[in-house]
């Protein structure tokens, strides 16, 4: 059965308290934190995002699964490793050269987090590759990253089912995460592909029931 990593992007942020204990109480397996900088992407979630882990870690012990939008990356990791949470990715557009990238890894691991690294849609899969025997997960992004409620784009499903071949092919223990658009039309789809983590959104924030949203996404 994949996990369900529940991200708060979208949630009123007036109301943040009250819905950070409904999804405490429905035992997601993850809160997904969505960090934008306003420069990697548009938007800039940077202030809400850490008030929202702050207001976590008063209430939850559920693991924090940290999805880093940002361009100054380092910057960005010192200020989430506050947080101590199981998962930092960053996003494998925003790094300038592989040796960057893997001092980012081993900063990441040396500091107990485990590191994952995402592709955006429009990112060949095989350029992943070569990370894959240092990471503990890759982060496909389903949707081009910026915003909650999009629709997925179907193309990103066949790059998961390459990527699970690839790493069953070479006997790597990677996980695959898969976000942006998930809901229980695609679920399975996603699920078949051969996702570990599924990253739900506004399928389970904008849904009247939260226990139900999360058992049905994942029961399909
Ligand atoms: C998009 C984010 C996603 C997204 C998930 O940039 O990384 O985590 O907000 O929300 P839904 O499930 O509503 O697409
Ligand atoms: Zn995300």
């Amino acid at each position: 059965m994949p996990e369900i990593s529940a991200s708060i992007l979208s949630i009123d942020s007036e109301k943040s308290m009250k819905i950070l204990h409904e999804l405490d109480e429905v035992k997601i397996d993850y809160f997904h934190i969505d960090v934008m900088d306003g420069k990697f992407v548009e938007r800039n979630t940077s202030d809400i995002m850490y008030r929202y882990c702050s207001e976590i870690k008063q209430i939850s012990t559920i693991p924090l699964d940290v999805h880093l939008m940002v361009k100054d990356i380092k910057k960005y990791v010192d200020v989430y490793l506050a947080f101590e949470p199981s998962i930092i990715t960053f996003h494998l557009e925003a790094m300038e050269t592989e040796e960057e990238s893997m001092e980012l890894i081993k900063y990441i691991n040396s500091n107990g987090v485990k590191c994952g690294i995402s592709i955006s849609p429009e990112t060949d899969v095989k350029e992943i590759y070569k990370y894959l025997p240092h990471i503990h997960m890759v982060l496909i992004m389903t949707v081009v990253p910026g915003k909650g409620g999009q629709a997925l784009i179907p193309e990103t499903i066949l790059k998961i089912k390459e990527l699970k071949n690839y790493i069953e092919q070479n006997n790597l223990d990677t996980y695959i995460e898969a976000d942006g658009g998930i809901n229980l039309d695609n679920v399975k789809d996603i699920r078949l592909a051969g996702t570990d983590i599924i990253v739900a959104g506004t399928a389970i924030t904008n849904s009247g029931n939260y226990r139900n949203s999360i058992n049905a996404l994942k029961s399909e």
